[in-house]
């Protein structure tokens, strides 16, 4: 197991967000997470990469209980995170944004090689590598925002709303770069609001609603549920 989060409450100061949330991600699976606006996604998500702290709980990474270890040390592991927004550094050029991903031990040695890795998968970015990011489009941008999260060389890769206002056809282009991760052997786990496309290419889905998992199961089986479609997801 990739991931595994077990009875999982924590929040802001005394406001508690999520309460008792577990879930799973498998090795080598595209694990999702939806639901609205407010429900706790970013909050789990944080959790997880140890921005903030489980308040009680415990938080498995590879097999190793890190729920007590700080946001770089579980990088250290192999957990790496596009955040909400991808908090990119507009002013420097696409290449200097890549490159401060590789900051960890764990990358640091193999920079250059991972580069030629990440510019593979997104020739785009190749193109753009001297463009300072704040010029490049925002699907550019998401690129960038997922080819840092690589440079740190993770095992994980948690994806906070990639698709996030992002023209139709880019969303697409999104999605297939995510199952890419998937063929290349990485787990992912994904929160979206777009849930009918995250849906089509998630191994298995959680749906969160006031910080609690209210329904879980494999997508196809979400999205039989008719009720299921009309409260949580955008679908038309
Ligand atoms: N930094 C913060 N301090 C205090 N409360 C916060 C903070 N961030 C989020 N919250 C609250 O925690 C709750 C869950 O927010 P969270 O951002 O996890 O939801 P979300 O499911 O990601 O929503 P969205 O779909 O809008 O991104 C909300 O009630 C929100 O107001
Ligand atoms: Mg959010």
């Amino acid at each position: 197991m990739a991931l595994e989060l077990r009875d999982v409450d924590s929040g802001y100061g005394e406001t508690q967000v999520l309460r008792g949330v577990s879930l799973k991600c498998g090795d080598g699976t595209i694990t999702v997470m939806v639901g609205p606006n407010g429900a706790g996604k970013t909050t789990t998500l944080k959790t997880v990469n140890g921005l903030i702290r489980a308040w009680s709980g415990s938080i498995m990474f590879g097999g190793e209980d890190v729920t007590r270890l700080h946001a770089f040390e579980r990088v250290e592991r192999g957990m790496a995170s596009c955040p909400e927004g991808r908090r990119l550094f507009p002013r420097l050029s696409t290449e200097t944004n890549l490159r401060l991903g590789a900051y960890s031990k764990r990358a640091r040695d193999s920079v250059d090689e991972t580069l030629q890795d990440v510019y593979g998968m997104f020739p785009r970015l190749r193109e753009r590598a001297e463009v300072r990011v704040g010029r490049l489009s925002g699907g550019e941008q998401q690129m960038v925002g997922i080819g840092r999260a690589l440079m740190a060389k993770p095992s994980l890769v948690v994806l906070d709303e990639p698709s996030l206002g992002l023209a139709p056809k880019l969303i697409g282009e999104i999605f297939e770069k995510i199952v890419e991760l998937k063929k290349r052997g990485l787990s992912v786990l994904l929160v979206e609001q777009n849930a009918f496309q995250a849906l089509n290419i998630a191994d298995y889905a959680y749906v969160l609603q006031e910080g609690r998992v209210v329904n879980e199961g494999p997508p196809s089986q979400l999205m039989d549920r008719e009720e299921l479609k009309k409260a949580y997801f955008s679908i038309e």
